[in-house]
């Protein structure tokens, strides 16, 4: 039986943990070559070393403005063309009030959450565009329609994101490059480590969440459709 993503390459950012090494998982296992993106050269290594398909470790960090150019070289050169997938799903979050907020804390939000995703796919956008055909994927969240208390920050950073999506969406319908927001309700994964979600009366119980599996198979449908279906957003939430 051929593999639905057989002879398909896809770059995954925030490929050493979580939703994005899920991600990275399926879309192997659906037949890509993947590209792993994060700042962890071990982990991507060690991932890297249970997929099929000879993926590629890009080891870098997103915060940095020059990452996008440096990890969008070691792809072209690893895949000899844009990949026919991107994933981007690298990110933080931040909980706490408005007025607790640090300097610090929006830079590395804005930068990582909103900027750093559109840096990358705008060195991939004219190469898709050129052969008619690329996915690009958004790591959205419930957040980037609701907003909650303490999530100010890590709200916008959501909201922009989608405005993003939405803007690539509207500027490339037609072209052959297709764009869809996955949008998760709260994942188990280790972006909550710092929360102690289970110990906190506001914030959900890990076993309530969904699993980064589900986030990926969501996403692996979603880049699996035929080429004339968009799937413009895709909301998911725990049953
Ligand atoms: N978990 C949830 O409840 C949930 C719900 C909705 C949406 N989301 C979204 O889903 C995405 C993945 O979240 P997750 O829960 O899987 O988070 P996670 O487990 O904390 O993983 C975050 C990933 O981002 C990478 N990363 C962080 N800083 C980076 C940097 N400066 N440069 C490159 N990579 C960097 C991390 O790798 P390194 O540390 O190795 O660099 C890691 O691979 C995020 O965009 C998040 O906002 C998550």
């Amino acid at each position: 039986m051929t593999l639905p993503l057989a002879g398909r390459t896809a770059l995954v950012t925030g490929a050493s943990r979580g939703i994005g090494a899920a991600v990275a998982r399926a879309l192997a296992s659906a037949g890509a070559r993947v590209a792993l993106v994060s700042r962890s050269q071990a982990a991507l290594d060690a991932l890297a070393a249970t997929l099929p398909h000879t993926p590629v470790v890009i080891a870098d960090d997103l915060m940095q403005p020059v990452a996008a150019k440096t990890i969008a070289a070691a792809a072209l050169e690893a895949f000899g063309a844009a990949p026919d997938i991107v994933v981007l799903a690298a990110g933080t979050f931040p909980l706490g009030p408005v007025d607790a907020t640090t300097d610090a804390e929006l830079e590395t939000a804005f930068t990582l959450n909103a900027m750093a995703p559109l840096r990358l796919l705008r060195e991939f956008l004219p190469v898709m565009r050129t052969r008619g055909a690329g996915h690009i994927v958004f790591l959205g969240s419930l957040a980037d329609r609701h907003v909650f208390p303490s999530n100010a920050v890590y709200a916008s950073t959501k909201h922009a994101l989608r405005a993003t999506a939405e803007a690539l969406r509207a500027e490339s319908r037609g072209s052959g490059v297709r764009c869809t927001l996955v949008s998760p309700a709260a994942t188990d994964t280790p972006i909550w480590d710092a929360h102690d979600p289970d110990a906190q009366a506001h914030l959900p119980n890990r076993d309530e969440m969904l699993r980064p599996s589900d986030v990926a198979d969501a996403v692996l449908w979603c880049v699996t459709r035929p080429a004339s279906v968009d799937i413009d957003e895709l909301r998911l939430s725990r049953s």
